[in-house]
């Protein structure tokens, strides 16, 4: 924590660095009490800096370092020829040239913040990014300081065998008890890159030959137990790493590549030069501790980290406001990945479900910031799903508006222009320029305006002219700090269906078009630049039903209106997958905010046939397209899922939260009923017994069985829940087992009562050794959206398997339960508040990035009623008058009050 009130650091202040370090030379010596770094930098003056600035040399450190000694060129300064402030050591008036020599002690043991060196169980490992290095040593800690490691590890042999860091093992010895290795890596990095790792681990090894021909060394190691986790994640690696090769024309550098796996991490996992680190949840894999999901997170993330080997780590980021430069393009190329891997389709769908209910929020709430935001307080707040996702939706723009073929001729630029170099998301888009000899100077405004653009959209057809003109006005809200909005330059991907349901090819010339992409069917990529745009398309023979925004080809919300018959029509005729989706979706969100108004005027609830017979037609294509191989069966799933309510609340002026969850539950119910022998058909027929696998097709089939379990289980009916408690005993895989819990659990009915509490127990007896599997059972019983939750999470608070210092356990109950239990977080008496609140406070101390990251939900105040936003305002002010408030919990709070 720093002293006095966190100050602001803005862009537009950045400076190059007054001082470089060539090498980078660590000795990390590590006892049980004390561990003992003794740093050398070779340390030059940056021709490029202001000489005023290359008088003394500041380093950033932090209040835990215990500096013992600091040497200029092996001679140790006098108390008088430097200074160590809190953060900051200075050494005054420096030569040209020299060699730094600090040492310093630490106690990782007690490092409950997870940045820096820490210990994770019994084993020592780092986190660097964005600014944990300077816990570790004083250094430059900034990413364009870019530097040659070599690192010495020195432990007790028999408690810590494993002693691992980036690069390769090029020395290594023993002495009495204790032995040591010496890493170096071969290539320049800048400190947030930098990993060490300590302990008693097993691996498993594999190979990779590269496109040059070159054999790459893989190994994952684990903590003994979970060995027999992690040839999913092998198998995903050696995935991504053909992939990018095929897709990007990127070739891994080194001769061998590293995952670990720790339990307690902040995040899911971290790209480490050479030695990526993972949270157990991004790594392991079992099939009966795993669930589908699961899975597919795995692969996206093992992907996610190594693409990073060139999009983050050979190019990497100037400062931490490009932050998207590399977290951007990255998701947008694990995105990819994970679509080449399985169903595109679905993967488009949750990525933009995602961006819905995460990004869309934030975009409307009081920390609304730019995908390159201007300034922060602490950095690790920006780790948003603004940079992260919406980062990913501008670059995939960028591709869209130039094409694949282009875009990949504007990446090779990129990465060959800028290899080894620390550069910004201008450097970007001007090597996507250079490229292709086109002008994305109107694009960068989403570089710089934060928000969710609205698209209002009318189509008029003119049957004697045969057109059809679309009008689109895009505006943007105003958001903190920026009330005037500049139109975006935006790919509008449309397509339109003629009477049958074909889509019509129109003549394009004349249209002010990017491109056409007639892989599915025919769309063109229309060029939106302007407040208000005309697009009049000709030769149309009858009145067309527009596809708008296919693939969700930008960030936008689009609003057209569309009758309940277009959208039942576009649901089953759409060429645009993305848009069958959508449509029924756009359905659904119509048909529930038209019961909530019903509700909150005290009227009978009645739910449209129009959604009836769209549920009807896809579950009666459940069943019978049962053997026909082109039936997208992970599709169909999807389309019986309503909408989120977080996307509810997102999608009305004040959220009303009983009546959203009132009038979904009503919908889900009305299906059950009048659809229950289709449900059970489909559930019947998708119940397979099959040893499982991580496939596609079985994926796709266990998501539909349990989408219709949930329905099913929705009326209060005896013979369902014995169904149910039969798959949760029978189940041979954690995606039916924990489905089968999760809706006993959730149920009311009083046949469920007793054998949830039976399966409970039995889940966590059977896998109280399985940390993942129980941090699922605290996050099941979180998220159940019956009364007397918030009850139920406070008593787990005591049990003997929680505990607030493990991100993971800490997530599964407390952020599960605020983030993902929108009716019982939200209940009217504020309980739900001043629980997330205590929680905040209590992590402050702990682990500050934690306590800030779970605060977001009270800062979405603005949603709500009068009495509920006093509520949460009363608990932010609470937070704010915490003393030894952290810089990270003090900038959400106050930037949302
Ligand atoms: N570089 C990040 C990890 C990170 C995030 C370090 C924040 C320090 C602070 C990593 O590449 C990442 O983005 N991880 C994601 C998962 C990924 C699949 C989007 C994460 O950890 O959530
Ligand atoms: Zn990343």
């Amino acid at each position: 924590m720093k002293e006095g009130q966190p100050k602001a650091i803005y862009l537009k202040d950045y400076k190059v660095p007054p001082f470089l370090i060539e090498e980078t030379n660590l000795h990390v010596d590590i006892h049980d009490d004390v561990t003992t770094v003794t740093t050398t930098l070779k340390v030059v003056k940056n021709s490029e800096a202001a000489s005023e600035d290359q008088v003394h040399l500041v380093l950033d450190g932090s209040k835990d370092l215990a500096t013992q000694s600091v040497a200029i060129d092996g001679r140790a300064l006098t108390d008088n020829e430097y200074r160590v402030d809190d953060d900051e050591l200075s050494v005054f008036e420096v030569p040209e040239q020299f060699e730094l020599t600090t040492t310093i002690q630490i106690k990782p043991q007690d490092n409950t913040a997870l940045e820096g060196l820490y210990k994770s169980g019994d084993m020592y490992c780092t986190q660097c990014e964005a600014e944990g290095f300077r816990n570790i040593t004083w250094y430059l800690d900034r990413p364009d300081v870019m530097s040659k490691y070599t690192t010495t590890v020195v432990a007790d042999k028999a408690s810590y065998p494993i002693l691992l860091s980036n690069g390769n093992d090029i020395d290594r010895g023993e002495e009495g008890d204790r032995h040591w290795v010496t890493w170096q890596d071969p290539f320049m990095k800048p400190a947030y890159l930098f990993a060490l790792v300590a302990g008693d681990l097993q691996h498993i090894e594999d190979e990779f030959v590269t496109m040059s021909g070159r054999k790459v060394k893989l190994q994952i190691f684990t903590e003994p137990h979970n060995i027999d986790k992690v040839d999913y994640a092998m198998l995903s690696l050696k995935n991504s790493m053909k992939w990018d090769e095929e897709v990007y024309g990127r070739e891994y550098d080194l001769d061998v590549f590293m995952i670990v796996a720790v339990e307690s991490f902040n995040m899911g996992a971290m790209e480490n030069k050479g030695l990526n680190i993972f949270n157990t949840s991004c790594v392991l894999a079992h099939p009966e501790t795993t669930t589908d999901a699961a899975y597919q997170r795995v692969e996206s993330v093992v992907g996610h980290e190594y693409f990073h080997n060139w999009s983050g780590n050979r190019v990497t980021c100037r400062d931490w406001f490009q932050l998207s430069l590399k977290e951007g393009f990255t998701v947008l190329r694990d995105q990819q990945f994970s679509a080449d891997m399985g169903s595109p389709t679905v993967c488009r769908v949750n990525d933009v479900a995602v961006l819905r209910s995460a990004q869309f929020p934030e975009d409307a709430g009081p920390m609304a910031h730019a995908i390159r935001p201007d300034s922060f307080i602490e950095i690790n707040n920006f780790y948003t799903a603004t940079v992260y996702e919406k980062g990913a939706e501008v670059v995939g723009m960028i591709r869209t508006l130039l094409g694949p073929e282009r875009f990949r001729v504007g990446t090779d630029l990129y990465f060959d222009r800028h290899d080894g170099q620390a550069v910004t998301t201008e450097d970007f888009v001007k090597a996507m320029e250079d490229a292709n000899g086109v002008d994305f100077t109107q694009f960068r405004t989403w570089y710089r305006q934060a928000g969710t653009p609205v698209l209002d959209v009318t189509g008029a057809y003119d049957q004697s002219a045969k057109t059809f003109t679309l009008n689109v006005k895009q505006s943007c809200p105003a958001t903190p700090g920026q009330d005037q909005k500049d139109p975006y330059h935006m790919p509008l991907k449309v397509g339109l269906l003629d009477e049958e349901g074909n889509d019509i090819r129109f003549p394009v010339l004349g249209l002010d078009v990017s491109s056409v992409d007639e892989a599915s069917g025919f769309s063109a990529i229309l060029n939106l630049t302007q407040a208000e745009q005309e697009f009049v398309f000709r030769g149309i023979e009858s009145k067309p039903t527009p596809s708008l925004l296919r693939g969700f080809s930008a960030p936008v919300k689009l609003r057209y209106e569309y009758s309940r018959e277009e959208l039942r029509f576009l649901m089953s005729h759409d060429s645009d997958g993305f848009n069958r989706w959508e449509a029924g979706q756009r359905l659904a969100l119509d048909v529930i905010q038209e019961i909530v108004g019903q509700i909150e005027a005290g009227e009978e609830v009645t739910v449209d046939e129009h959604l009836m017979a769209a549920f009807d037609a896809n579950l009666t294509q459940a069943l019978e397209g049962d053997k026909d191989p082109n039936l997208d069966k992970a599709m169909i799933a999807h389309m019986l899922v309503l909408p989120a309510t977080s996307y509810l609340i997102e999608m009305s002026e004040v959220a009303n939260v009983d009546a959203i969850h009132q009038a979904r539950e009503a919908v889900r119910t009305a299906i059950a009923k009048k659809l229950s022998g289709l449900l059970l058909s489909v559930y019947k027929l998708n119940q397979k017994d099959v040893p499982y696998q991580a496939q596609a097709q079985q994926i796709a089939e266990r998501a539909l069985k349990n989408v219709a379990l949930g329905y099913l289980m929705q009326p209060e009916d005896t013979e369902m829940v014995n169904l149910c408690v039969y798959q949760y005993e029978s189940a041979t895989n954690m995606t039916d087992r924990s489905a089968a819990l999760r809706a006993l659990v959730g149920s009311a009915a009083e046949a469920a009562q007793e054998p949830k509490e039976k399966a409970l127990n039995d889940f966590y007896n059977r896998f109280q050794h399985e940390a993942l599997v129980i941090d699922q059972w605290f996050a099941i019983q979180a998220t159940c959206s019956l009364p007397g939750t918030l009850e139920r999470v406070k008593a787990l608070m005591d049990h003997d398997a929680f505990d607030i210092k493990v991100p993971n356990r800490m997530r599964g109950l407390v952020a599960q339960f605020a983030m993902n239990n929108i009716v019982n977080f939200h209940e009217a008496s504020g309980g739900g508040y001043e629980f997330l609140a205590d929680r905040v406070i209590e992590l402050n101390g702990i682990n500050p990035q934690m306590a800030a990251r779970i605060l977001s939900p009270l800062t979405r105040w603005r949603k709500y009623d009068e009495e509920r936003q006093a509520l949460m305002k009363e608990q932010l002010q609470r937070i704010l008058e915490v003393e030894g408030i952290s810089p990270d919990v003090y900038e959400i709070v106050t930037k949302s009050l």
